[in-house]
């Protein structure tokens, strides 16, 4: 052998590393600044697809509670998602016996399933796969990749797959805690708005209806994620201080005197202390701030600190305008809803004096059925979807046109949903 055909032999493995090495960088600086968990597993399928030389690559994840594996991330299949008994097919059997499986030829063992085939025209030669494990051994799912485009799989590719498959497995992990955590975190949270307002009938679900009203307002106003968590948190937790209100305050019937006012309005300090005292993680920080600034005005005669203007926090502008409509609407100790033309009122005249005219109009542009629909939740007259269409496209500004023309259509079956609506009154 010549030294010039060595040199060559030697260089096409180099090659070849060379190229997957790039591409398994490329697809890393791709993952790492990725924080959706559907895209990662689904560039680390393409990433497979790729370094396996194969035809297709699918990710199935196992769904403990009706013991099935469902397609998660599929080439070849737009967006229908299979699903299958787990421990069917060779997917199956790698689930159910967290073993890796290498086949030549599909056909020609008796563990492959040939339905999917069947139904869309496809035919699998090879098949290499691997379940998806966590760092405690549990199988959450499997890697299935499907005709080597020459040859058939190799010990050198079940490695590879191995390297992939663990990546994919502890960004599932992690994605899986971090929803577990946010979720009993959530639920916590629920529970002790519910606390609060349940001390008293006539407030009840009065905190979680102003975080949905706030919500709504949030996403007219193009508020990211984060902003709209803080959002939440801050609007579920903004009376908690009202568990340091003694009871005859809060359910008295009648107006409160100076003193009695003075002690309601207490609550607000004490929703700050505790809150402060809470850990939130660091993105979470002005949750205590916010919650404690709702009865602020943005014309600095709010309390407790009579800021004013920008000085108040966004958020904290908008838990105001949702508070107040919660309290007017609602019945209460002292008086019945309001009529809907004076709740109106109450924002149209408060408009930049009160009130943020931006966040006055961010919640005027909030659909009438929406509204309906957190006013009425959990009562008797809850909205249904039939008496949605009347209200289609029509946002709280419309409905004013609507309000002022006469008692049409639309005012009447708000009216059913609102009987303070006041048709006798409505000009
Ligand atoms: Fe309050």
């Amino acid at each position: 052998m010549s030294k010039k055909n060595s040199d060559t032999e030697k260089k096409e493995p180099e090659k070849m590393v060379d190229s997957k090495l790039s591409l398994i960088l490329r697809y890393s600086a791709e993952i790492s600044a990725c924080d959706n968990l559907e895209t990662i597993v689904s560039l680390i399928a393409d990433e497979t697809k790729e370094l396996l030389e194969a035809d297709r690559c699918s990710v199935y994840l196992l769904d403990n509670g009706d013991d099935q594996l469902y397609s998660w991330v599929s080439h070849g299949l737009k967006s229908e998602i299979i699903r299958f008994p787990a421990g069917k097919g060779l997917a199956g059997f790698s689930a159910k016996t967290g073993e890796t499986v290498n086949i030549k030829d599909a056909y020609s063992d008796e563990r492959f399933n040939p339905e999917f085939d069947r139904r869309t025209g496809y035919r699998t030669r090879t098949v290499l796969c691997m379940p998806l494990k966590t760092l405690t051994g549990d199988i959450i799912g499997v890697f299935q990749v499907l005709n080597k485009k020459s040859g058939v799989f190799t010990p050198q590719d079940e490695d590879i797959l191995s390297m992939l498959s663990n990546h994919a497995a502890g960004a599932v992990e992690k994605t899986m805690l971090y929803e577990e955590i946010r979720e009993s975190f959530t639920s916590f949270i629920n529970t002790l708005a519910e606390t609060i307002d349940a001390r008293d009938p006539m407030t009840a679900g009065h905190s979680s209806r102003v975080c949905s009203y706030a919500l709504l307002m949030a996403d007219k106003m193009n508020y990211n994620p984060t902003k709209r968590e803080i959002l939440k948190y801050a609007a579920l937790l903004h009376d908690l201080g009202k568990i340091g209100v003694r009871e005859a305050v809060l359910t008295k019937p009648g107006r409160l005197d100076p003193a009695e006012r003075e002690h309601i309005q207490r609550h607000v300090l004490v929703t700050k202390k505790i809150l402060e005292r809470t850990h939130f993680q660091p993105k979470f920080r002005e949750v205590p701030l916010v919650a404690s600034s709702h009865h602020e005005n943005y014309d600095g005669s709010g309390y407790p600190n009579g800021y004013s203007g920008e000085d108040i926090p966004e958020i904290s502008r908008i838990m105001a305008v949702a508070d107040v409509f919660d309290a007017v609407t609602y019945k209460r100790h002292y008086r019945e809803p309001m009529p809907f033309k004076d709740v109106i009122r109450i924002f149209k005249d408060g408009s930049g004096s009160k009130f943020d005219s931006r966040c006055v109009k961010a919640f005027f542009k909030i659909e009438v059925y929406k509204i309906l629909k957190i006013m009425t939740s959990g009562t008797e007259k809850e909205i249904t979807e039939n008496s949605l269409d009347i209200f289609k496209d029509i946002t709280l500004e419309d409905f004013l046109s609507h309000l002022d023309k006469g008692s049409g259509p639309v005012v009447k079956e708000f009216s059913k949903f609102y009987p303070a609506t006041d048709l006798k009154n409505v000009s």
